[in-house]
């Protein structure tokens, strides 16, 4: 096996040079440092105002232009007097029924995510709520439809300028998976209350070049585990599983696996992005990662401290036989379940890697965030392909669109 350190270093050029396949897209990766301040200042009064007239807002979007705000908001939760919810991403009536019955009798407005403004998903979705939109406030609806678009064009651009309603944009030069820390993400979570600003910074301390004396750079961390996982890719390990020990945390790897799996898997390359929550999983797919075909490697994700306290209580006649545990946090327990799970895994052959976030806070998840678009760029380029491109995502739309029998 050749060297693979010379690749990764000439796939980090690409990234901070802009001379890679794609690097018109490479808009997010001087975000953290120059995104829109007016913009962003539009982006908190919109919040405010939507926390004031709604009790729920329906965020509608499908891949990249939902999937960043669920997971902040999920992991760090939601703080606001409004509940965010996310619709457009299928084409499931159950579900989009189950959306439409939690609006009855409340106050509630869209925030309706399309860069192209074509994904079918989503605009469906929104044709349909907002015509129940409509038909609740009548000529006010218009004020309720805030639309996240491309600057200059689409479908959903013209609507919107059409109908007056509030806009933001999707930069021309970020990709839908990369769009986190632009008005895709940061309406929605602002709304959830989460402090947009603290988010920002965080990303922008993973900018930096260097560091204080005993900490990494995060591009030097993005380029190790650039390297690992395509070391292990080459010596036939195609699934890289994140796993966490926080259920909080999985729809961040729901993100993560969109970031991967639409970066890598093209040219009949990649490694397939999947994630576990544990230890939950440990009871079923536990076995599979323990005893079956080496095929995985596995990255877990160490919270390091928990946001939450809850004691082990001592009990007279420990008839459980867990006194042992008295006067321990519960996450004393997770804690030990993950170096326990690494332990075992890494002894029956999976390679086993670790990514420590200090603490559950807006600071620390806007570090994780840019981190990994950034291991996504350079582990991208270091495997040979364009990480900002998803010409496979198109297919089933083609066959969809025909058997759906529109017309071009
Ligand atoms: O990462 C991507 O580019 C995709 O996941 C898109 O975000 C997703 O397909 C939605 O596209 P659009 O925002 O154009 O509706």
């Amino acid at each position: 096996m050749t060297n693979i350190w010379p690749r990764v270093e000439a796939a980090r050029d690409k990234v901070t040079h802009g001379t890679g396949e794609g690097s018109e897209f490479l808009g997010w990766r001087d975000l953290p440092k120059t995104y829109d301040r007016d913009e962003f200042a539009r982006i908190k009064t919109t919040a405010a105002e939507i926390q004031k007239n709604s009790d729920v807002l329906v965020v509608i979007g499908i891949g990249g232009s939902y999937l960043g705000s669920r997971a902040v908001i999920e992991l760090l939760g939601n703080n606001s007097s409004t509940e965010v919810i996310f619709s457009g991403n299928n084409l499931s009536s159950i579900e989009l029924d189950k959306t439409l019955k939690k609006l009855d009798g409340r106050d509630w407005s869209i925030n309706v995510i399309s860069k192209s403004g074509t994904t079918l998903e989503p605009a469906v979705t929104f044709r349909i709520l907002r015509q129940k939109l409509i038909e609740q406030y009548g000529e006010k609806a218009d004020g309720r439809i805030y639309a996240t678009t491309d600057v200059a064009k689409g479908t959903l651009h013209d609507l919107a300028t059409e109908q007056g309603w509030t806009r933001f944009v999707v930069p021309d030069d970020v990709g839908g998976r990369y769009s986190v820390l632009t008005a895709v993400g940061l309406l929605p979570i602002a709304v959830a209350g989460v402090n947009i600003d603290e988010l920002m910074a965080g990303a922008e301390s993973a900018t930096a070049e260097t560091t204080a004396a005993g900490t990494v750079p995060a591009i030097d961390m993005a380029m190790q585990y650039a390297a690992i996982r395509n070391v292990f890719l080459e010596k036939g390990f195609t699934v890289e599983v994140l796993a966490s020990f926080e259920p909080s945390f999985a729809q961040m790897a729901e993100w993560w696996k969109q970031l991967f799996g639409e970066s890598e898997g093209k040219d009949g390359k990649g490694i397939l992005p999947d994630s576990m929550i544990f230890t939950t999983d440990l009871h079923s797919l536990g076995q599979y990662i323990q005893d079956g075909r080496r095929q995985i490697i596995e990255t877990f994700i160490n919270i390091a401290k928990s946001p939450v306290e809850i004691t082990i209580p001592a009990n007279d006649d420990n008839g459980d036989g867990l006194n042992y545990l008295a006067g321990q946090d519960l996450s004393f327990a997770n804690q030990k379940a993950y170096e326990a799970t690494a332990l075992a895994h890494s002894e029956d052959g999976v390679p086993v890697l670790s990514i420590d976030i200090p603490a559950i806070t807006p600071r620390e998840i806007g570090y994780f965030i840019y981190f990994m678009e950034l291991a996504a760029a350079i582990s991208g380029y270091t495997l040979g392909v364009n990480p900002f491109d998803q010409p496979g995502v198109e297919a089933y739309k083609k066959h969809m669109f025909r058997l759906l029998g529109r017309e071009d």
